[in-house]
């Protein structure tokens, strides 16, 4: 590689790393390595730009640290995280589907009663979600393990927010024998991503918003099959066609302000009136 040129450097730079000993990491180099060099020409970035794209790339390094990852941000902002996701999606069609996990999980959450009301002091509308959980083969699955998390009506999630209950409006609930589930909650509500950072950048500099559409998270285990994360959205959210992180599906915006049928009522007389419903069924991917 002696004399490196504008016509040979890429495939010089693919040839410098054809040693890569793990296969799949040697198809992605090189595959990366082409459209790297191809977006580089088309766009014909100058030195002072590509100045400025490392620059960036520090501070979003500089705000990363344990608790916030700038990285993940900008790739959910790019919608790189929702296509990751969707690509995951396509591989079982009878599954229902998925989207992004997000960064207020938090494992092993206290277990609460199948039908129990998460929404304890917590003010807002409460909203009864309930379904049937099955598998992509139509087995109904009993037992189901199913964690649910939100942010409280002040729009933050309890890990964010010192002033809350450790688990305020999160909890963990197994479906019955039928695979039906159910729980009350305080409805959330909007929130917007940070944007103190090299994310909130790219928004303004995308004459965007960092706002997310009300929504609970939830997300789904069962023996035999593929781990299930979701997020059940607000349809009546006034951002619920231009969320921030493109993270939205037609089939999880459901109406939160359903009013419950006498049937639904006498279902679930244990909760405290007034209440909406939500009916969402989950279907999951064969592992
Ligand atoms: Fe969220």
């Amino acid at each position: 590689m002696r004399n490196v040129t504008y016509d040979n450097i890429t495939e010089t730079v693919v040839q410098a790393y054809a040693s890569t000993a793990d296969g799949r990491t040697g198809d992605i180099l090189a595959l990366l390595i082409r459209r790297l060099h191809d977006f580089v020409r088309e766009a014909k970035l100058t030195p002072r730009e590509w100045e400025a794209a490392m620059a960036f790339l520090a501070r979003a390094a500089a705000s990363t640290d344990e608790q916030r990852n700038e990285f993940i941000l900008l790739s959910d902002l790019l919608g790189v995280s929702a296509l990751v996701d969707l690509i995951d999606g396509r591989r079982d069609k009878n599954a229902s589907i998925t989207t992004l996990m997000g960064p207020f999980y938090v494992p092993k959450t206290p277990v609460i009663l199948n039908g129990a009301d998460l929404s304890g002091g917590n003010d807002g509308e409460r909203i009864v979600v309930y379904g049937r959980i099955r598998a992509s083969d139509d087995e109904p699955l009993g037992g189901a393990q199913i964690e649910v998390w939100q942010n409280a009506p002040n729009g933050l999630y309890a890990v964010q927010d010192p002033d809350q209950p450790e688990h305020n409006l999160r909890g963990t609930l197994h479906a019955d024998e039928d695979g039906n589930y159910a729980f009350a909650t305080a409805k959330p509500i909007s929130y917007q991503v940070p944007d103190d950072g090299a994310g909130g950048e790219l928004v303004r500099a995308g004459g965007r918003h960092c706002w997310r559409p009300a929504h609970i998270h939830i997300m789904i285990s069962a023996q035999g099959c593929r781990r299930h994360v979701s997020q059940i959205f607000d349809a009546g959210d006034p951002y619920i066609d231009e969320d921030a992180v493109f993270g939205v599906r037609g089939p999880l915006a459901v109406p939160y302000d359903q009013q419950p049928s006498e049937k639904e009522l006498t279902r679930f007389a244990d909760i405290h009136r007034p209440f909406n419903v939500a009916n969402v069924d989950f279907v999951l991917a064969r592992a």
